[in-house]
């Protein structure tokens, strides 16, 4: 198989850091470049955070700083949940310098050399750095392989009731990524609900590696609490379940959805508006990942994190 030459824009964060070590694990990925964005926390902490995960890896992947807010509004952070520096307390060694330059041109410069429909965009956090790729070069998109989101929910939100983190943080930035053209899969809440981190996964972890990487992980697991969502069984792991997505994609059902998101003022603003039945005649623009194999899920990340340093 040929690895998928692929982006990984992320906002590190517990979550996304088990993802980049999933994707840098993978033979099944080709990560070309690791973007960042402001989300989880702010982009001074999620750009350490991304420098020092890809650091311990040990792979030599560009790491670049994107957006530190949205295109409009507000930034807010979700510290209250990964904590203040974004890892759940975890304190990494400090990874290589970031390359020079900004995520949204690093970005564009990688999809203009990239052949057509070839290049894989993984998107972790608000779409914010994807949102100025094709709003100032739509074309951009002919290049594009797949767009894989973890963004949105078909049903109750995770930080308003209407809607999830990262739509909620920018949603004229996700609505510019989902009519772009390129083939979208979202990963929302009703698929990363499924994918539920438990105890006795934390356990299997550290047994199938003492490694650096595995070990960061596995502490990091230990540091989130189970969420209210879930009845307190477990704590979703959200961006892992984008990365597995584009390396095991048997582990998971789908269907086509026209998808667009609210980006009003009010009281749905942020909320992906899915229409999972093709209730209004509009032509579907994304997959929906509907269901995951959640025991297959887990085997996954802990076979391909032990893999790692
Ligand atoms: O709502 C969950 C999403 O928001 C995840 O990507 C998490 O890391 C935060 O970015
Ligand atoms: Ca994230």
């Amino acid at each position: 198989m040929t690895p998928r030459p692929t982006i990984i824009d992320c906002d590190p964060g517990t979550d996304d850091a088990i993802a980049l070590w999933l994707a840098l694990a993978s033979p099944e990925l080709d990560v070309r470049m690791v973007t960042v964005v402001g989300g989880n926390v702010g982009l001074q902490a999620t750009l350490a955070n991304a420098r020092a995960v890809v650091g311990l890896s040990g792979c030599s992947v560009p790491v670049v700083g994107g957006a530190d807010r949205p295109l409009l509004g507000r930034f807010e952070d979700a510290a209250y949940v990964h904590g203040d520096n974004g890892l759940g307390g975890l304190v990494l060694p400090e990874g290589p310098p970031a390359a020079h330059g900004l995520a949204a041109d690093a970005i564009r410069a990688a999809l203009r050399a990239a052949p057509r429909h070839s290049m894989t965009l993984i998107g972790l956090g608000p779409a914010t750095n994807l949102g100025l790729v094709f709003a100032t070069e739509p074309a951009l998109a002919d290049n594009v392989a797949e767009i894989v989101l973890m963004t949105g929910a078909l049903g109750e939100g995770n930080v308003t009731p209407s809607a999830e983190f990262n739509a909620w943080n920018d949603p004229e930035a996700l609505d510019i990524v989902l009519t772009a053209g390129a083939p979208v899969t979202l990963a929302t809440l009703d698929v990363t609900n499924q994918a539920l981190c438990r105890p006795k996964h934390v356990t299997a972890l550290r047994a199938a590696s003492q490694g650096a990487c595995a070990t960061a992980a596995a502490d990091i697991w230990d540091s989130v609490a189970p969420s209210r969502r879930s009845g307190e069984q477990g704590h979703e792991q959200h961006d892992a379940c984008a990365v597995a997505w584009a390396v095991a994609p048997h582990l998971f059902t789908h269907a086509d959805v026209a998808a667009r998101v609210d980006c009003s003022q009010g009281i749905g603003r942020g909320r992906t508006v899915i229409d999972r039945w093709g209730r209004k005649p509009r032509a579907p623009n994304a997959r929906f990942l509907d269901k995951v194999n959640a025991d297959g899920f887990f085997d996954l990340v802990i076979e391909r994190l032990a893999r790692l340093p």
